[in-house]
């Protein structure tokens, strides 16, 4: 799975399965523009790309802020000269429900970011997608597909399901340009997703996890990222409109 020369832009890319993604295409000898707000952790993925010979841009931009992700794909333009992979990954979780009076709050946050931002972004890529027939690979959930178990969580799964549709009217808007657009979905993953959005999560829950799965294992950054590179690569070149699970067979139980 050659990436070699190709750009790639992973948002998200600070922590968990965005991290672990960047560095797998810098393997693979692409060039990664990394986007997420925090710069200290941004600055030591970048270190680890340019140790694997390859060119890092960070860009530390707030995607619910209209005007930094205004600004991700020229700069990566500017810097890189061209785009062949756009990965939609940063995402977050608030709380609220129906019966706890944050749903609009809750809802408004979690649009922004895992939704808004989304069509933003690929709005902004398309024209520099088709002049390289690239691709993007939207990460949504599980949840995307069923109703959270958390009810609390409830506007988390509904942007999910929302970006799943913007997945497969994006797909058949630009296939006649060539440019193909798929979403991978995950089941849990071990790493810091709960406790960076201070979800109020019992410990007991946290840590029996894969009781969740039918494998009773819990997935890792980079078994997602695996998925990720397949479908940004040529050998998925008849994929477009996709939704890849990856959850250990969570939707089974
Ligand atoms: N972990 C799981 O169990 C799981 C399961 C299914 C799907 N997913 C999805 O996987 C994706 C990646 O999450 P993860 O599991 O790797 O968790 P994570 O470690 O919390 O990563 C989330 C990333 O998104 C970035 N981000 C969040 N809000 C942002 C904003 N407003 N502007 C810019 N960047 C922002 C974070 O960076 P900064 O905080 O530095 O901005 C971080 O790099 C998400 O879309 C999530 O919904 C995760």
């Amino acid at each position: 799975m050659s990436f070699n020369n190709k750009v790639v832009i992973v948002t998200g890319a600070s922590s968990g399965i965005g991290a672990a993604t960047s560095l797998m295409f810098a393997k693979e000898g692409a060039d990664v523009a990394i986007v997420a707000r925090t710069q200290a952790k941004l600055a030591a993925v970048a270190k680890n790309i340019q140790a694997l010979g390859r060119r890092a841009l960070v860009i530390q931009a707030d995607l619910s802020k209209e005007a930094d992700t205004a600004t991700i794909i020229s700069k990566t333009i500017q810097h890189f000269g061209k785009l062949d992979v756009l990965v939609n990954n940063a995402g977050m979780a608030s709380q609220g429900c129906l019966l706890d009076g944050k749903a609009l709050q809750a809802y408004d946050e979690v649009m922004k970011t895992n939704v808004r931002a989304v069509v933003q972004l690929t709005s902004l890529a398309a024209p520099y997608l088709i002049q390289t027939k690239g691709n993007v690979v939207n990460i949504s959930s599980v949840a995307g597909l069923i109703p959270s178990k958390m009810t609390t969580l409830m506007f988390y799964a509904v942007s999910k399901v929302a970006l799943g549709h913007f997945t497969r009217c994006a797909a058949l808007e630009l296939a006649p340009s060539g440019v193909r657009v798929n979403s991978v979905n995950p089941g849990p993953v071990e790493n810091q997703f709960l406790t960076n959005n201070k979800l109020n999560v019992s410990d007991e829950l946290k840590s029996n996890l894969s009781d969740y799965t039918a494998l009773g294992y819990i997935a890792k950054d980079d078994e997602i990222g695996r998925v990720i590179l397949f479908l940004a690569s040529d050998k998925a070149r008849s994929i477009t409109g996709s939704t890849y699970v990856i959850d250990n067979g969570c939707l089974l139980k």
